[in-house]
């Protein structure tokens, strides 16, 4: 496996150290590469997973209404299709705030969170969802299957790509799995990654980013088969991969579509990410040299949404306070924080709109609608940087 993709040195994505903390922050080389025989796009580094979901860990899988109507969703489709009968029984991995179990708990069916970030596990909690407090892998599945019994679901979202033994957690699902139960995540997708240059979605948490091959090759080396996969819009582009135990189901055909396609993209060649880096430099170059012009002019600029990418991008442009003063976000588990490595301050977006700057770089992206909506009164001008930079 060479790294293709090469980010330079970057701290943690979510981190958000206090900013009196900021005394041994971590950082490790952000290179992404492809493996040679199946395709895989990952990391070249490992992050210890302790050292990333910590206790605090500050995501919250609830805060984007889009989202919450999106796992909504999820689950309801989940109870009309595999949790219809007697006594179903689903695990999802990384329940976070418990944003697609509350609705499955609502319906009555039986159900465990697996989700080791404790304030998140409260959260869910306090929602009436059964947590256990660990990582999922191999030894987990065997636990939680000796406890409770087989699964008819196994779920996942923004996780499984998330996790470095990869291997454990296929296993785990196999040892877990009833004989026609089905493991179902969904991630972001190499293939939007590439077509958006969305070069800010590596960062430590995400030690692989996924494709119809890619998952179907790591599958078969565990007796899975890739049985299904439908592309979403979530998260800038994301894709639901459907597992089952070998020959339990007949793969639809939109897995030899898909496969067609990717094969059609180079999605399996490393040729493509060394396009995607060369893009990624790009936009860095645009983005610094116009931050530059609009500081020269005494123009205002605010950063709008602090997700971990946040942390790639401004590491690796090497912008920081200087540039962006401050980003606003709504999580308050980040706000009085600053980004990792770049040290913005995080402030609460009362904070932007008081403050009305010329410009904000919407760094939350993926959520633009929601935003955009949310902030019909801004009146200064929005600037992306994904695809490519533009003022809009
Ligand atoms: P995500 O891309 O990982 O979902 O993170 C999005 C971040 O943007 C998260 O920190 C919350 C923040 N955000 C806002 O500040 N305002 C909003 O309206 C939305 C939708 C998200």
């Amino acid at each position: 496996m060479k790294g293709s993709i090469d980010l330079g040195v970057q701290p943690r994505g979510n981190a958000f150290p206090k900013p009196d903390g900021l005394a041994g922050e971590f950082f490790y080389p952000l290179i992404v590469g492809m493996c040679d025989s199946c395709a895989m796009v990952q990391l070249m580094a490992d992050i210890p997973q302790e050292v990333r979901y910590h206790d605090q860990y500050p995501y919250r899988a609830s805060n984007s209404t889009v989202h919450s109507a999106h796992f909504a969703g999820v689950a309801h489709r989940l109870l009309r299709t595999e949790l219809t009968g007697h006594d179903r029984f689903i695990v999802e991995i990384g329940c976070n705030d418990g944003v697609m179990l509350a609705s499955i708990a609502e319906a009555g069916v039986r159900h465990l969170g697996v989700e080791p970030s404790q304030e998140v596990a409260e959260l869910a909690r306090s929602r009436g969802i059964e947590v256990l407090p660990r990582f999922f892998d191999e030894e987990t599945a065997a636990q939680i299957r000796a406890g409770y019994g087989p699964a008819d679901v196994i779920f996942g979202a923004n996780v499984i790509a998330h996790i470095s033994h990869l291997d454990s957690v296929l296993k785990g699902a196999v040892t877990l799995l009833g004989p026609d139960g089905v493991f179902v995540f969904e991630e972001p997708y190499l293939g939007a990654v590439v077509e958006q240059t969305a070069f800010d979605l590596f960062y430590d948490e995400h030690s692989f980013v996924f494709s119809v091959s890619s998952i179907r090759a790591a599958a078969r080396l565990f007796g899975l088969d890739l049985v299904d996969a439908e592309p979403l819009a979530i998260h800038g582009g994301s894709m639901r991969y459907t597992l089952a135990k070998r020959g339990a189901r007949r793969p639809t055909p939109a897995v030899a579509e898909l496969l067609a396609a990717e094969r059609a993209r180079g999605l399996d060649r490393h040729a493509t990410l060394e396009e995607l880096n060369r893009r990624a430099e790009r936009v860095r170059d645009d983005l610094t040299s116009l931050l530059r012009s609009l500081r020269a002019e005494g123009k205002r600029v605010a950063g709008y949404g602090a997700p971990a990418k946040i942390t790639t991008v401004t590491n690796y442009c090497g912008i920081g306070a200087d540039l962006i003063p401050y980003v606003c976000d709504s999580t308050p588990s980040k706000q009085n924080r600053v980004v990792a490595g770049s040290h913005i301050p995080v402030v609460p977006p009362s904070v932007f709109r008081r403050d009305r700057p010329d410009y904000a770089v919407l760094f939350a992206w993926n959520h633009a609608e929601e935003i955009m909506e949310k902030e019909s009164g801004f009146t200064g001008r929005w600037i992306v940087y994904i695809p490519e930079v533009r003022i809009l």
